[in-house]
């Protein structure tokens, strides 16, 4: 088959498209196309993820989608399997498989390569592969060279797609349906196959870069933007901080600048899978040419930074209260109202308070005790040494004198602003600077660029709650 029927049969729908990889990227990306009805394949190396699919359970962040899913599930236009299957139809695999921080060991694109070899493991001519994953600069250049090596010729009998996902979970404004996406296509014919298949994702709003390398700079820049900004204010908050003024005053202020500024928050620190890795993608091709990204570099190094001074904080105002040197960490996910745990701020500043002796323990809404293994590849440590609580109350915060909030979900907001009016914890230490300041409260309510205005009254206090 050429690409020229591929694309006729794409038209009516007469094909296969098999997507590598059911997480927060494949997986609504899967469910989108079926129930646009194309007939998909969800492939995914996670067995137990394929046996839950097939038992129509799906986790918390995927239950938006629970009626799309179950209504493909019984129509046959979603398949959930563990291996790529053959078939005469045009067949199209999407790659959505993760692509990790590399370590000594593995470079990030070990998932990549496994997956498009196995896709091509089970092709003939007429196919087409599209990646979405995140890549380091160069990576589409590679995959071009193994499908040639397969005996296949680009533009004539396959052909090949970079287009980078851009979805932010949970962003209400902003979907799968109407984000814009960029898109490197080998030739012509492979661009018009993609743009039948994006129509029903996107509406086709597609950008086309006129080189691999271009869209995958596009993407690390974009995460790259992300961190720089992040870095920037976090490290306006430390500075805040120090000068005893509100962080959020003065962003909020400078936000009515109707040009020129973009309104970024404080945290403790980027976690996920995208944005503390995407740019070193970019890093890694500077130093190729011998330069110094030298704004990343910062930006990564500010990052690091944050748990060492939320700690550091955390433990000279405890001394200052006279106070033991116990804390619950309250948000384990990098992202509110999200399971993911990936690279998350929670588990480091958890870890570094077990490391300077506190009594430490962890609570988040989404922790589930099966993932346990996961958490910690995800985090890239080997045990946890803080205990973690399975719920929050009155009971269960009892022996701790501080909770640190490292991440607000919607889930936990009543329960926390109860113990913080109710006075059931002497320190609330709020990372992300959202809890509403209740004056009545006898908890001191801290966070960095985050000023109480009775500190100096409840420190005189000294409160032994
Ligand atoms: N999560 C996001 O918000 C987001 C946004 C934009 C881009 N991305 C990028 O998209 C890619 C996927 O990210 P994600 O968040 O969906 O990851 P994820 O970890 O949620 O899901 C990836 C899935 O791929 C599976 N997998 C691993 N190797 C496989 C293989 N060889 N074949 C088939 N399945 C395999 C895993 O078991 C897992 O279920 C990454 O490159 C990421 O950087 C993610």
């Amino acid at each position: 088959m050429q690409l020229k029927e591929t694309l006729e049969k794409i038209i009516s729908k007469y094909c296969s498209i098999q997507v590598f990889g059911l997480g927060y990227v494949g997986f609504p990306l899967s469910i989108r196309l079926a129930k646009s009805g194309f007939k998909v394949i969800g492939i995914d190396t996670d067995l137990t993820k394929i046996e839950r699919l097939q038992k129509e359970s799906l986790s918390d962040t995927q239950l938006n989608l629970k009626s799309d899913f179950l209504k493909s599930l019984k129509n046959g236009n979603f398949v959930p399997s563990n291996i790529p299957v053959k078939t005469d139809l045009p067949r199209i695999g999407i790659i959505c498989v993760p692509t990790p921080i590399p370590d000594g060991n593995n470079d990030s694109e070990i998932h990549v390569i496994s997956a498009v070899k196995k896709f091509l493991d089970t092709s003939k001519r007429g196919d087409i592969l599209i990646l979405e994953s995140s890549v380091r600069g160069g990576t589409t250049e590679e995959l071009i060279k193994i499908i040639k090596s397969r005996g296949y010729t680009i533009g004539k009998d396959f052909g090949i797609c970079f287009c980078p996902e851009r979805i932010d979970p949970l962003n209400q404004k902003w979907k799968l349906e109407n984000i814009p996406r960029v898109i490197y296509a080998s030739d012509d014919l492979t661009y018009q196959i993609a743009q039948t298949i994006y129509e029903h994702v996107n509406n086709s709003t597609l950008f086309r870069a006129s080189s691999p390398k271009v869209a995958e700079i596009v993407k690390s820049f974009e995460n790259a933007f992300r961190l720089v900004n992040i870095s920037l204010v976090n490290e306006l908050a430390v500075l805040c901080d120090k000068l005893q003024i509100n962080v959020n005053e003065v962003i909020d202020a400078a936000a009515t600048k109707p040009f020129g500024f973009m309104q970024f928050k404080s945290g403790a620190g980027v976690g996920g899978h995208c944005i503390p890795k995407d740019p070193t993608f970019l890093l890694d091709l500077a130093r190729q040419k011998e330069m110094n990204f030298s704004s990343i570099q910062n930006s990564l190094a500010i990052n690091s930074m944050l748990t060492r001074y939320i700690v550091d904080s955390i433990e000279s105002t405890l001394h200052e209260m006279k106070l033991s040197k116990s804390v619950l960490v309250c948000g384990l996910a990098y992202k509110s109202d999200m399971d993911d745990m990936r690279d998350s701020p929670g588990f480091k500043i958890s870890n570094e308070l077990c490391k300077r002796g506190f009594v430490t323990a962890s609570y988040d809404t989404f922790y589930k005790h099966e993932l346990l293994e996961k958490y910690l590849i995800e985090n890239h440590i080997k045990k946890i040494d803080f205990k973690i609580i399975s719920e929050l109350n009155e009971n269960s915060i009892k022996g701790y004198d501080c909770i640190c909030l490292v991440q607000h979900h919607s889930k936990m907001k009543d329960t926390i602003e109860e113990i913080y009016k109710k006075s059931l914890i002497p320190l609330i230490y709020d990372c992300q600077s959202k809890l509403n300041y209740i004056s009545k409260s006898k908890t001191l309510l801290k966070g960095f660029g985050l000023v109480q205005k009775n500190r100096e009254y409840i420190l005189s206090r000294s409160i032994q709650i």
